[in-house]
């Protein structure tokens, strides 16, 4: 392991930082940039963020709990997976949560990271790359060889905590992978299941509320058309600049489209300020807003206004708000939405556009090849729909083991992901009335009887991984 990677040592870098429901030491490793070619760009490295809390561990013992990290900054997936917290003790279990490479502060090339050639750096493969290195390093630092590794993930952080397993079993023991839309990396995958979802999810609390909101969106495409149109819909929905362009109403479509995609993936029975702020169950009460309104667009404005942080702006600003990418789910803002839109562009093919038949969204189309010309455009680069498949398995996960898939019903992605296992080593878990990887959070008193079941289920599997870890060693 010589050249490479530097380690911090943990008794040394104890920068402690508080504000955070259970704090951490927020570290670095060094990486490869590139781990699979060694002449390109050298022996050059970068600085990988992780975060650690050892207070349960008992050293050289207990397992390590690694959180492999998804499409944004750490901290924030250390705060919305109360899970792996509220289990630790009772495992003795060292926590490590590891960011994933251009995302949050671990940028390989600082704010080059995102133009060519460094760009290119940017994978799935070179990802789990890191995570290898990091747990291979860290097991060694810490006199930890024999201690099993148990990851947990979720959304794509569940498929990579999937993948970890499926590619490096020498290091992961099993894996709690929930929500993890693996199915799509399929080439021949449905992809128009999405908006149907977050439909039904509105549908589920009343088909009032959706026939209300496709009212809404007839009345704006109506009145869209009209002379000012544009402009009294902007003054409506509290636009900071008044739309004047074909260009600017299909943003703002869009825009509305992404509110409603968050108000269902976060269907949570407690308020959480995961992804926006948002009430407790808030598809039901944007339903109650939707309702209560005798006019439909008043009540499609309220709704979005929900998600957009409405009572603490004074206007919206659509394209700050909300950026059009190769996931039409929404690639989040800043420096990640880039990282996340070139994965899109490459690796991870996302669900398709919304048709207004199988959803009560207007027609908002996202075609093979409107992907492939819009990514040629931004990237430079086309889709290699085969080459996902055949790396990550896809829906052929015979070979796997010592997985759980878990999805929640109510979460607009469950249809993405594992619903009947491959064989009997790997678990599948239906969370009924759960939304997008409910089970990673923290118990709460609002939870669902299906939630507490399937987090027992869960750690009934890794106390089974942990003793076939150690009769194996
Ligand atoms: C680029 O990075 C430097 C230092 O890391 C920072 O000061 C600067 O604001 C960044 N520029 C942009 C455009 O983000
Ligand atoms: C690991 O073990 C070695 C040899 O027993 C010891 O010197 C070192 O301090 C240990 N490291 C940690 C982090 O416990
Ligand atoms: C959705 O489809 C229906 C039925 O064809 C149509 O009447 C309606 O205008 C469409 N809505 C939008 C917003 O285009
Ligand atoms: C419905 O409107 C009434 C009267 O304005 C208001 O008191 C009530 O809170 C509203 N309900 C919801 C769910 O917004
Ligand atoms: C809403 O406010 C929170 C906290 O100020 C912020 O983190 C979040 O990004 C805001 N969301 C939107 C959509 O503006």
């Amino acid at each position: 392991m010589k050249g490479g990677v530097i380690f911090l040592s943990l008794s040394l870098n104890f920068l402690f930082i508080c504000g955070h429901s259970v704090p951490f030491k927020e570290l670095y490793i060094d990486q490869y940039v590139d781990h699979y070619n060694l002449v390109s760009f050298g022996e050059r490295t970068f600085k990988e963020r992780y975060l650690v809390q050892d207070k349960w561990w008992k050293p050289g013992v207990g397992p390590i709990f690694f959180y492999t990290g998804n499409e944004g900054p750490i901290d924030t997936f250390w705060d919305n997976t109360g899970l792996v917290f509220d289990i630790a003790p009772e495992f003795n279990a060292l926590i490590v949560f590891a960011e994933h490479r251009f995302y949050g502060k671990s940028l390989p090339f600082g704010n080059q990271s995102f133009s060519h050639p460094y760009i290119g750096l940017l994978s799935i493969e070179q990802a789990l790359g890191d995570y290898a290195v990091l747990l291979t390093t860290l097991r060694q630092e810490l006199n930890a060889t024999s201690c099993p590794v148990i990851a947990f993930g979720g959304s794509y952080g569940g498929m990579l905590s999937a993948y970890i397993r499926f590619k490096y079993p020498n290091l992961v023991a099993g894996s709690i992978a929930a929500s993890a839309p693996i199915n799509l990396l399929s080439a021949d995958s449905k992809r128009d299941f999405f908006w149907e979802d977050v439909t039904k999810d509105f549908n589920q609390v009343t088909p009032k509320c959706v026939d209300r909101i496709r009212r809404g969106f007839i009345e704006m495409d109506t009145l869209s058309m009209k002379p000012g149109g544009l402009k009294q819909l902007s003054t409506t929905f509290g636009l900071c600049k008044p739309m004047t362009s074909k260009n600017d109403f299909h943003h703002f479509l869009g825009w509305i489209r992404n509110a409603f995609t968050y108000l269902a993936m976060m269907d949570y029975p407690y308020p959480t300020s995961f992804m926006g702020n948002l009430p407790g169950y808030p598809v039901k009460v944007a339903c109650g807003m939707i309702l209560n309104n005798t006019n439909a667009l008043q009540g499609l404005y309220q709704a979005s206004a929900i998600f957009y942080n409405g009572t603490a702006r004074s206007c919206f600003d659509i394209w700050s708000d909300f950026i059009e990418c190769a996931d039409p789910t929404g690639c989040g803002l800043g420096l990640d939405s880039m990282a996340w839109d070139f994965q899109a562009c490459t690796e991870i093919h996302l669900p398709a556009g919304s048709n207004n038949l199988t959803d009560m969204f207007p027609v908002l189309p996202f075609t093979e090849e409107i992907r492939g010309q819009y990514c040629l455009n931004k990237w430079g680069v086309a889709p290699r729909d085969l080459w996902s498949q055949a790396q990550f398995w896809a829906k052929n996960i015979k070979s796997a083991s010592n997985v759980v898939f878990s999805n929640g019903d109510l979460d607009p992605w469950h249809r993405g992901g594992v619903t009947t296992p491959p064989n009997p080593s790997v678990g599948v878990i239906t969370i009924k009335g759960g939304a997008h990887h409910l089970d990673l959070r923290g118990k709460n008193k609002d939870d669902p009887t299906s939630v507490t079941a399937a987090r027992s289920q869960e750690k009934a599997y890794i106390r089974k991984w942990i003793s076939q870890y150690r009769a194996s060693q």
